[in-house]
């Protein structure tokens, strides 16, 4: 009689412990289908055991039926209540699944937010210097565009759209007289120019940036960086330029060759007008310029896509 009672009291506590650990796991690991597989042995082991100690011929009959018949009941009870722990798993899983989508659009909206608060900003720049308006927004294009073609996976893509949106943040830092003079900059203006790329470095570094886009400040801020290290701000020289300041570069030249300026455009050789230029004597200054200024493979990929290029100038450039 003993050795039943502890085998009842066994079948009880593990049946205990398998809702203790349905109620307090969020995931259960155990399918559902062997869940119930396992609750109706126990009650049915349980019951059958009852069953043969209420046999009145059974040799092991227990005068204390009584107490087997709460047994009984306890069992039942059980019963329901793994039931009612059943739709508490159901109820807890629809809850998980709700929230992870709850938290997919938070994520979404914060991004949506971040990315329209940047554009905004880029803004700034456009309002500061009306003739380079849209700038920011072409480079990003050109560049994603280069940067797809090279193989970036989306995660680089998604850093080097915000690298492209805020190369020329620091423009914020140059006085509107030098940057909105009209005509070539003295010696000294030029100087005041170029720090603007140095600006940009200051102003993003104080930003919060999320982590995936720590690298942002010193990707934007090298975008006039050359490979011969004759570049600015730090005059850095092949593969210590980030390799997305690079694609910027590209980006970058191309638009401002192939936009209107008012400063003449120049080619190395000889000082051209501030009109924009035709979109193959752009394409051949980056050619030119490939190896000392220009990173060879991403200007040859420019050179071989001319056309998609040409396709997102039309869109930019004409209405
Ligand atoms: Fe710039």
């Amino acid at each position: 009689m003993i050795s039943i009672r502890f085998l009842l009291l066994k079948l009880l506590f593990d049946h205990l412990n398998l809702n203790h650990s349905l109620l307090t796991h969020k995931r259960i690991h155990m399918s559902e289908h062997s869940i119930f597989e396992t609750e109706d042995k126990i009650v049915t082991n349980a019951e059958g055991i009852l069953e043969r100690e209420n046999d009145s011929t059974n040799p092991l009959f227990d005068p204390f039926s009584g107490l087997l018949k709460s047994y009984k009941k306890i069992f039942r009870q059980l019963k329901r209540l793994i039931k009612l722990s059943d739709k508490q798993q159901l109820k807890l899983n629809q809850l998980n699944e709700s929230l992870e989508v709850e938290n997919y659009e938070l994520v979404l909206e914060l991004g949506q937010a971040f990315e329209s608060f940047v554009r905004a900003l880029t803004t700034t720049v456009d309002a500061k210097h009306p003739i380079t308006a849209g700038h920011s927004h072409r480079v990003t294009e050109y560049s994603l565009f280069l940067g797809k073609q090279l193989g970036l996976s989306d995660n680089n893509l998604e850093v080097l759209k915000y690298a492209a949106l805020l190369h020329d943040i620091g423009k914020i830092g140059v006085p509107d007289a030098v940057l909105t003079k009209k005509g070539r900059f003295t010696d000294e203006e030029r100087l005041i120019m170029n720090e603007h790329s140095a600006w940009t470095y200051k102003i993003l570094s104080a930003m919060r940036l999320p982590n995936m886009l720590k690298n942002v400040p010193k990707m934007a801020a090298c975008h006039h960086e050359k490979l011969n290290g004759t570049g600015y701000p730090y005059r850095l020289r092949g593969n210590r330029i980030p390799k997305f300041s690079k694609i910027l570069a590209v980006g970058d030249v191309f638009d401002a060759l192939t936009s209107l300026r008012d400063y003449p455009k120049y080619d190395g050789k000889q000082t051209m007008g501030m009109e924009a230029m035709p979109i193959e004597k752009a394409l051949s200054i980056l050619d030119k310029d490939k190896g000392t200024h220009f990173d060879p493979d991403i200007v040859n990929m420019a050179l071989k896509k001319a056309d998609s290029l040409a396709e997102y100038w039309q869109k930019f450039h004409k209405r």
